[in-house]
C-alpha cells in the first residue's frame, strides 16, 4: 500500500506571503478607480484569495465557481460541468479570475471562454503558480505569483486527495 507525504518545500510561507503583497499592490495599480468582480475558482483558490483580497487597494466584489472538466491534455472534450455556477451577471463589468494553479490549462481556458461569452469590459486572469511545461492549449495568466517546476504540489490551497490545503507553504508530493 502507497502512503503520501509532504516532501521539499518549494516556497515558504514567507515567500509566498511577499509576492502575494506584490500581487496585490499590481493588480490595484492596473484596477485603480475601476471597480472589479473576482471570479474565484474553489476549491484551491480560497487560501489565496483570501491573503489577495486583503492586499487590494480597489473595490472588489466577489463570485465564486466550481467546475470539474473532462479530458486531459492529450484529449480535450473541452466540456466543463459547474457544481457551482456564478450568482452575478457580469455583463460590462471587468472581472479578474482568480485560481491557485496553471496546470494543462485546460480548465482555465474552457472557463475563461464560457466567461467571455457573457461579455465582461475585461477579462484577466491571476494565478499564484503557474508550471513550467509545453503546453497544448494557448492560455496565459495576466498575473503569476511563481513559476513552478512541472511537479505535483500541495499546500496553500492545493490539495491531494483532499488533504494538505492548510499547509502554510508550496511543498513538492512524496508517494512511497
Ligand atoms: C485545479 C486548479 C485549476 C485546475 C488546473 O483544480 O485549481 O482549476 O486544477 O488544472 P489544469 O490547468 O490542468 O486544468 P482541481 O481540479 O484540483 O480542483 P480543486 O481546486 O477543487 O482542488
Amino acid at each position: 500500500m502507497t502512503k503520501d507525504h509532504i516532501g521539499e518545500i518549494l516556497i515558504p510561507e514567507k515567500i509566498i506571503l511577499q509576492r502575494v503583497l506584490e500581487l496585490g499592490q499590481q493588480i490595484s495599480n492596473d484596477y485603480r478607480d475601476r471597480e472589479v468582480i473576482i471570479v474565484c475558482v474553489l476549491k484551491g483558490a480560497v487560501v489565496f484569495l483570501a491573503d489577495l483580497l486583503r492586499c487590494l487597494e480597489i473595490s472588489a466584489s466577489l463570485d465564486f465557481v466550481q467546475i470539474s472538466s473532462y479530458g486531459d491534455s492529450t484529449k480535450s472534450s473541452g466540456k466543463l460541468d459547474f457544481i457551482q455556477n456564478l450568482t452575478v451577471d457580469i455583463f460590462d463589468r471587468e472581472v479578474l479570475v482568480v485560481d491557485d494553479i496553471l496546470d494543462s490549462g485546460l480548465t482555465l481556458y474552457y472557463l475563461i471562454d464560457i466567461l467571455k461569452a457573457k461579455r465582461p469590459v475585461s477579462i484577466r486572469l491571476c494565478v499564484l503558480l503557474s508550471k513550467v511545461k509545453n503546453r497544448d492549449i494557448d492560455i496565459n495568466a495576466d498575473y503569476v505569483g511563481f513559476w513552478i517546476p512541472d511537479k505535483f504540489v500541495i499546500g496553500y490551497g492545493l490539495d491531494y486527495a483532499g488533504k494538505y490545503r492548510g499547509l502554510r507553504y508550496i511543498a513538492t508530493l512524496e508517494i512511497s
